[in-house]
């Protein structure tokens, strides 16, 4: 039956105490706006009519009191604010956008609290693009950035400037994996007048509440978890009530606006985020601990795994875990050997991107990456995405990849 109230919105429906299993569904949610269908039709829209000059005028006064509504196709339409107002809800934060990539919505995010004489932290164990834009794009507008070591914790406070403006993190790293103590990097950031703002995406709202640990701007790419099935690309920035002036008016400056084909995709991947990420959980951690009892293995990076260094903070912080993981070899085994594994496996694709239905694999090497700390590993490594393939088969690949391993050793 259609409800009649604005699902999300009904004031009946915030107060109840839901667990995100059941918000996921729900939230954003207005049938009784449109005809009654479960899910909101997708608009493409430029223009958007007004009826009379009076009904212009006051769109515009609405508009200036930033309050959501339909004023023209790139600000938004009733599939972007369905997205939007459920993204808020799970994050906890105020309010949200979209954006048409996740990195767009790292650059957006970062670009609306740093000004030209400003100083940026940034953990070194940053998603790669991220870290090009702050050191070939925001050096141009007169913007330092300094990386510092993720496990750094309390200690940032040390390498706070008068003009640190921004601290951005990502937790885990999404090649590294390190977790980082974020109530205590943000306690120190913010004694120091600075904004902190996560990639949140390995974790996404439901595994990790970004507000609740002190941060300001969460940040997700909505290509990984959201989206889930590996086709759109889409990013959100969640921003505290403080924050979400300075968020909006560079979203609106810049002109970003994600398509809605894509927006509609993410809303659809979110109504089973919660179910997926339970198996992609679960799966990710059958195979980590495969891969870990594998004598070529020095290291499975798995925040889950109890012998992991992050595992204490992950099980203090985090609801749970998805299904990107990354291993070490030994640092005998050769590269060529690494690569017979990887070219023998059937079932996980070799690819870019991570977070949708299907498992992945890629060589990694954070060697010329890492300048905080150096990355000393030099075995080959990997990362590996758990979709939602039946476990013991995507082991019983991994187990012909080995053999394939072994092979290119021994040859
Ligand atoms: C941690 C992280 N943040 C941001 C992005 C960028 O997302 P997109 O590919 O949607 O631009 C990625 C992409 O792999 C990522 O892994």
């Amino acid at each position: 039956m259609p409800r009649r109230c604005r699902a999300g919105q009904d004031q009946r429906f915030a107060a109840l105490r839901l667990k995100d299993d059941t918000r996921v569904v729900h939230s954003g949610s207005h049938p009784g706006e449109q005809h009654g269908a479960v899910n909101p039709p997708v608009y493409h829209a430029s223009t958007i009519l007004s009826a009379t000059v009076a009904e212009w005028q006051e769109q515009g006064r609405q508009r200036a009191r930033d309050v959501v509504g339909t004023y023209y196709g790139r600000i938004g339409t009733p599939t972007t604010h369905a997205l939007e107002e459920a993204l808020t809800e799970l994050e906890g934060g105020h309010r949200t956008l979209l954006y048409p990539s996740g990195l767009a919505a790292c650059t957006g995010a970062l670009s609306s609290f740093l000004r030209a004489g400003d100083h940026a932290l940034i953990a070194d164990c940053v998603y790669g693009p991220t870290r090009h834009f702050a050191e070939a794009f925001l050096s141009r507008f007169g913007v330092q950035t300094e990386y510092f070591d993720p496990l750094i914790g309390a200690g940032i406070a040390a390498r706070m400037r008068p003009n640190t403006r921004v601290v951005y993190l990502e937790s885990p790293g999404s090649h590294s994996f390190e977790v980082q103590d974020v109530p205590a990097i943000a306690a120190a950031a913010h004694a120091a007048g600075a904004v902190v703002l996560l990639d949140n995406t390995w974790a996404t709202p439901l595994y990790f509440k970004a507000f609740q640990h002190g941060v300001d701007v969460s940040v997700q790419a909505a290509t990984k978890y959201i989206v889930g099935h590996s086709d759109a690309m889409l990013g959100s920035v969640t921003a505290s009530e403080a924050h979400w002036p300075a968020l909006r008016d560079t979203y609106v400056q810049l002109g970003f606006s994600a398509a809605p084909d894509d927006v509609y995709l993410g809303l659809r991947g979110l109504r089973t985020l919660a179910i997926r990420l339970q198996r992609h959980w679960d799966t990710g951690v059958r195979l980590a601990q495969w891969i870990a009892s594998q004598p070529e293995v020095e290291r499975v990076l798995h925040p889950a795994l109890p012998d992991d260094p992050g595992h204490a903070l992950w099980r203090r912080d985090f609801r749970g875990a998805s299904g990107l993981f990354g291993v070490r070899l030994k640092a005998a085994v050769p590269q060529r050997a690494l690569h017979a594994l990887i070219d023998s496996l059937r079932l996980f694709g070799l690819g870019a991107s991570w977070g949708g239905f299907e498992s992945l694999v890629i060589p990694t090497d954070l060697r010329k990456v890492r300048t905080a700390v150096p990355w000393t590993h030099a075995g080959p490594a990997f990362r590996v995405h758990a979709g939602l393939e039946a476990a013991e088969d995507l082991i019983a690949d991994l187990e012909r990849g080995f053999g394939q391993l072994r092979g290119a050793v021994a040859g």
